[in-house]
């Protein structure tokens, strides 16, 4: 006789998500037998939230409005405690581990304060390990497809290598290195702030600032979004995307009003420098700035700046600036394809600014 499974309020997700969990253990084993095509079409259908019908077996979209049917019985259609699998689900994980995942959310965000943020980090490091994507990040969600419309041959591959692992013991693993690790030894304070609005605010209390800002017009919150809503736990509004005559929600899954720095954008960084070197000079303390000089990769994504506009602005407001190189060094690459790219040496010089 097969054993019964309770499921309580916390896992109840595992139990709606259940009829697209065994169609995609049926997809997976059909793919490793080389035939992929169920395994595609739930890969391109999207998240529950950004689902292409059209697109989809019809198989596919009953399990699909079962599910949804089971969630919105027993949370509501957009209770918190379905939010990782109706946004992520198929896009960025698997259905099993995107079910588990806001379980893993249910339990830190109800623990004690004084463990919640531990939980919290490790439930983001956790989906960070498991998430599947060309570069692991959160963007370019993978596309089942060539451009003639066949299935990719290493389709399987690529889902396997991610969509099995397993969350549990995944989240076990980096919860015992965080406890390992332990805090810092020293004093410290983390603050989430825009950096004007922290140097300006009577929390700043420093007697040195290092400053890290982007230098690509690439916004972070591009890469970062997924594990900001899993953080924020607050099923945000998804952005919509129009090609071809057609809107639809954005196939990354993006949250609207996703933070745009304007460190990333042309118009607005000479302004958003000026403002950080003249915040910094009024608190009559020296500035430490990292910054990376304009295109020093062949390809590379061109800088928003050059060094020469950055070390100019700050000697409007500091008396002595010395740009100094950290020596050889090579940034972290955004996807596979950068690995073609001519590593850079001196790819980061910092500005010593002094008053
Ligand atoms: C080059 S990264 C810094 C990386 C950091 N030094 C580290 O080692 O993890 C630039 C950071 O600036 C943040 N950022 C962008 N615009 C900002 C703003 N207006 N205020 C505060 N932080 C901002 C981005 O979110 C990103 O985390």
């Amino acid at each position: 006789m097969a054993a019964r499974i309770s499921f309580s309020t916390k896992s109840g997700v595992l139990r709606a998500a259940a009829p697209l969990i065994e169609l995609e253990a049926r997809a997976m084993a059909h793919a490793a037998r080389g035939e992929s095509l169920l395994l595609a079409s739930l890969i391109e259908i999207g998240s529950i939230l950004t689902a292409q019908r059209e697109k989809a077996l019809p198989e596919i979209i009953q399990a699909m409005e079962k599910t949804k049917a089971t969630l919105s019985a027993t949370f509501g259609a957009n209770g918190l405690e379905s939010m990782a699998l109706r946004h992520f689900c198929g896009t960025y994980f698997s259905f099993k581990q995107a079910a588990e995942i806001d379980v893993l959310l249910d339990y830190a965000h109800s623990a004690d304060p004084k463990v919640r943020s531990l939980l919290i980090a490790t439930t983001l490091s956790t989906a960070s390990e498991l998430v599947n994507t060309v570069g692991k990040h959160f963007a370019q969600p993978i596309r089942p497809h060539d451009k003639s419309g066949k299935i990719k041959p290493t389709l399987y591959s690529l889902a396997a290598r991610d969509r099995e692992k397993p969350v549990l013991m995944t989240f076990i693993g980096i919860l015992e290195k965080y406890i390992a690790n332990g805090s810092s030894q020293f004093e410290n304070q983390v603050i989430r702030s825009d950096y004007a609005e922290f140097l300006e605010s009577p929390e700043f209390d420093a007697d040195i600032v290092y400053a890290d800002p982007p230098y690509t017009r690439d916004h972070y919150s591009r890469f970062y979004h997924v594990l900001e809503t899993l953080a924020l736990r607050d099923d945000p509004e998804i952005s919509n995307n129009t090609a071809h005559g057609r809107t639809r929600p954005s196939r990354g899954v993006y949250r609207t009003e996703r933070h745009q720095s304007p460190f990333c954008i042309r118009s607005e960084a000479p302004a958003a420098f000026d403002q950080l070197f003249r915040l910094v000079a009024s608190k009559g303390v020296p500035l430490v700035l990292s910054y990376s000089p304009y295109a020093s990769e062949r390809n590379a994504h061109p800088r928003v700046m050059t060094m020469e506009a950055v070390t100019e602005l700050a000697k409007r407001h500091f008396k002595s600036v010395h740009v100094e190189s950290v020596g050889n060094f090579s940034h972290s690459r955004l996807n596979k394809t950068d690995l073609n790219k001519e590593i850079s040496y001196e790819a980061e010089y910092l500005l010593l600014c002094n008053l």
